[in-house]
């Protein structure tokens, strides 16, 4: 009995053993489900993505290189996925929450859609995500804060709606953040534009100009639309009633002239007229 229980002990150690010295060389089941997943959910028309196939997938670091175009390994799990400006479509996948180790994530200047998954908060690694120039729509997932270690978020130039989660000033590490161009709306969390502590960054109005519904520090003041929209009104209506009393005065006028000659005319035809 006893004996038995060591050898299943030593079974046991050695697999871990084995296990943790061959894994450079050895698939991640993690990674492939990611890699799987996300290559289903985007559409590559332009056949950009060399090696992107099942083969690949299962195995896609050897140590620190990677046979994935955009994919950078480290210790044989993926660490980067670079794939910006290649014309990319479709969504980005939640099953990409899988690839664990994953330190950089950029999908910028392609024409993504839908929403940006919140389980990326999984990703617990992650320190840069720039998704910037996208078609990708919703809300910022507040869920993001769980990924302590980010640095760069970059949402730039895409459909994203509804307020700036406050809970994202809480990420310390944060230096580059921009939301600019996108429809989000509500007031900008003071959490991120006046942070409380003096060593974290402040982001300035370029970080969020070019949203319409968004408001507060350190944007300008809105010049209120209500103004804008009533001067507006306010010019038609001038214009109408100026343009009303010029032809009144128009007609006036001709009417006056007309009258002056009919009344010429009349005094014209009296005076030719002989006296009875
Ligand atoms: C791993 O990379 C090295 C050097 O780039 C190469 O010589 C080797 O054949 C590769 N191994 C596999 C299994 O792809
Ligand atoms: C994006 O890709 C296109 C086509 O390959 C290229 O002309 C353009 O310079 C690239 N833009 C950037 C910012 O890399
Ligand atoms: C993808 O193909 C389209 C149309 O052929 C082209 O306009 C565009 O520049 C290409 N993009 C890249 C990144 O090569
Ligand atoms: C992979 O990602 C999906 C979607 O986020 C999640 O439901 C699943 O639990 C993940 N699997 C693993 C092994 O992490
Ligand atoms: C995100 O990617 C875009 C385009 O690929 C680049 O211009 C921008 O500088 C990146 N953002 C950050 C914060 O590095
Ligand atoms: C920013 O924070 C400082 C110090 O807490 C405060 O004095 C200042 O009024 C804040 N500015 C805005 C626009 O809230
Ligand atoms: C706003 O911050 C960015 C860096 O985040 C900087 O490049 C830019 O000059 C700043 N703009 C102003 C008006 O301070």
């Amino acid at each position: 009995m006893d004996e038995r229980r060591r050898v299943t002990k030593l079974v046991l150690f050695l697999s871990i053993l084995l296990n943790a010295a061959f894994r450079p060389c050895l698939s991640d089941p993690s990674d492939q489900a990611c890699l799987t997943e996300l290559s289903k959910s985007i559409q590559d028309p332009n056949k950009s993505l060399h090696n992107w196939n099942q083969q690949t997938f299962a195995k896609p670091c050897n140590e620190s290189t990677s046979n994935l175009q955009g994919a950078i390994c480290n210790n044989g799990r993926i660490y980067k996925l670079s794939l910006n400006n290649l014309s990319l479509r479709g969504t980005i996948s939640p099953f990409l929450s899988n690839c664990t180790n994953l330190q950089t994530l950029d999908l910028s200047s392609n024409f993504l859609t839908g929403p940006i998954p919140p389980d990326l908060q999984s990703l617990v690694n992650l320190a840069v995500l720039n998704l910037s120039s996208n078609r990708l729509e919703g809300e910022i997932p507040p869920q993001l804060t769980l990924c302590a270690y980010l640095n760069v978020i970059d949402f730039h130039d895409n459909l994203l709606t509804g307020p700036i989660p406050q809970q994202l000033g809480l990420l310390v590490r944060l230096s580059a953040f921009d939301v600019s161009n996108n429809r989000l709306s509500g007031p900008i969390p003071l959490s991120l534009s006046n942070r409380s502590s003096p060593n974290l960054p402040k982001f300035n109005a370029s970080s969020f100009e070019g949203n319409k519904d968004l408001y507060g520090f350190p944007l300008p003041p809105m010049r209120s639309k209500g103004l804008s929209i009533l001067a507006i009104v306010g010019i038609g209506l001038g214009s109408g009633l100026a343009s009303l009393i010029l032809s009144f005065t128009g007609v006036c006028i001709w009417l006056k002239v007309t009258d002056r000659k009919v009344a010429l005319e009349e005094g014209k035809i009296s005076h030719l007229m002989p006296d009875y």
